[in-house]
This record gives structure tokens, C-alpha cells and sequence, in this order.
């Protein structure tokens, strides 16, 4: 029997965080997110004075950044060459060009790499946009998250500060469209995967029926 991979993806805003931490602890599991990596990777460009508009520089340093990332759901966190950028990975300035940097082929294939090492055997809870589809097709539950636009910039407003609802949704609009149109493993979902509309749950229904869905899966 393979051991479980729990691939939770969609778009940002959906819940997708909290609720796969959320799981992991329910079911014991390790928790990966692939999102922190290509965040912390935009952190390393932007604090290497890489040039953000050119894929092709963006490319030739891809292989540079030594990124390190904790997998308890309890002590989430995540280091590049040594520094811990777990806050610093969340500001305004690296979630309006991570993105750009995520669409890049070099970028992609060297995480995907390393997120495939981490998973190994399983047991893990593992939130991303392409997880399902690319990183570990072979799943045994797959799950994709949705919420309306409003939903999902209420929420991510809630979380931030100095900003407003309509700001978050058109930019949340405008990374979606990025997301999904890149060549490079864009974000969609798995023609196997359950898909799981959050708009009028709150957090302990999301994972109860997470939960059921491990438990009928597997
Ligand atoms: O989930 P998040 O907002 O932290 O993700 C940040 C960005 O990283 C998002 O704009 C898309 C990208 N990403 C990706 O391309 N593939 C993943 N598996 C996870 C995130």
C-alpha cells in the first residue's frame, strides 16, 4: 500500500493553508508548502538585485538559493542560504512579483525536485496549485479548493493590514490569471481531483470533510 499523500490545491484565498495545516495535525501528517518555496525564491531574486521582468535572469540564478523548509504543522518555517524569511516571504512586495517568478521553467523544476524529495514516502499534507497534477500525480486524495472572488478577498484582507477588499480581489484576479495561463504548469485542476467550494464553510467544516474524503480515499 502507498503511503498517504494528501495534495491540496487551488487558488490563493480558497483556504487552502489553514485548512491543510489543520489536516496534518487532525491525521499526525507532515505538512509541505510549495507556495513558501516559490515565495522564498522570490526573496532571494529581489534581495540579489535580479531583475524580476527577465525570465531569462531569473533562470541563470535558479540553481543558487539553498532553501530549507520545516514540516510540522505546529512550527511551519522556512530559511534561504541560513536566513529565516518566514516573515519577511509574506510581505507586499514579494507577493506582487512571485508570480513572475514561479512562471519561469528553471524556477519550477528545481523546486518541483526538491518538493518530491520532501514528500518521499508520504505521509504528508502537501498545498500548492500544481500538486495533483505535476508534483504527485499519484495521490491517492486529491482535493481543490475554490471560494467566489468576494470570499477570498475577504479573508486575505482580513489577514493583511493597510489594505482593502476591492484591492485584494483585483489583485487576487490578476495573479489567478497569470497563474493559470503560464506555460509552465499552470494551475488547474486534476481530472481526478474532488473539487470543494469554501465559500460558506468555515475552517472546522473544511477539514471535517477533508477528513471524510482521506477516509473514504484510502
Ligand atoms: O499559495 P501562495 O499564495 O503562498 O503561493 C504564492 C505563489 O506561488 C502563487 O502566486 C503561485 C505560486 N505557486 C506555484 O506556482 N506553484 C505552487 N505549487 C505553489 C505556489
Amino acid at each position: 500500500m502507498t503511503a498517504l499523500v494528501v495534495a491540496m490545491d487551488g487558488p490563493s484565498g480558497s483556504g487552502k493553508s489553514s485548512a491543510s495545516r489543520g489536516v496534518a495535525r487532525a491525521l499526525g501528517l507532515r505538512y509541505l508548502d510549495t507556495g513558501a518555496m516559490y515565495r522564498a525564491m522570490t526573496w532571494w531574486m529581489l534581495e540579489h538585485g535580479v531583475d524580476i521582468t527577465d525570465p531569462a535572469a531569473i533562470a541563470d540564478r535558479a540553481a543558487e538559493p539553498e532553501l530549507v523548509i520545516a514540516v510540522d504543522p505546529d512550527a511551519p518555517g522556512i530559511t534561504v542560504d541560513g536566513v529565516d524569511v518566514s516573515a519577511p516571504i509574506r510581505t507586499q512586495e514579494v507577493t506582487s512579483v512571485v508570480s513572475a517568478v514561479s512562471a519561469v521553467p528553471e524556477v519550477r523544476a528545481r523546486l518541483v525536485a526538491q518538493q518530491r524529495d520532501i514528500i518521499g514516502e508520504g505521509d504528508i499534507v502537501v498545498e500548492g496549485r500544481d500538486i495533483g497534477t505535476v508534483v504527485a500525480p499519484g495521490a491517492p486524495v486529491k482535493i481543490y479548493l475554490t471560494a467566489s472572488p468576494e470570499a477570498r478577498a475577504r479573508r486575505r484582507t482580513a489577514e493583511l493590514t493597510g489594505t482593502t477588499v476591492e484591492t485584494q480581489q483585483a489583485d487576487m484576479a490578476r495573479r489567478d490569471a497569470l497563474d493559470s495561463t503560464r506555460k509552465a504548469d499552470p494551475l488547474v485542476m486534476a481530472a481526478d481531483a474532488v473539487e470543494l467550494d469554501t465559500t460558506e464553510l468555515n475552517l472546522e467544516e473544511v477539514i471535517s470533510e477533508v477528513l471524510r474524503l482521506v477516509k473514504e480515499r484510502t
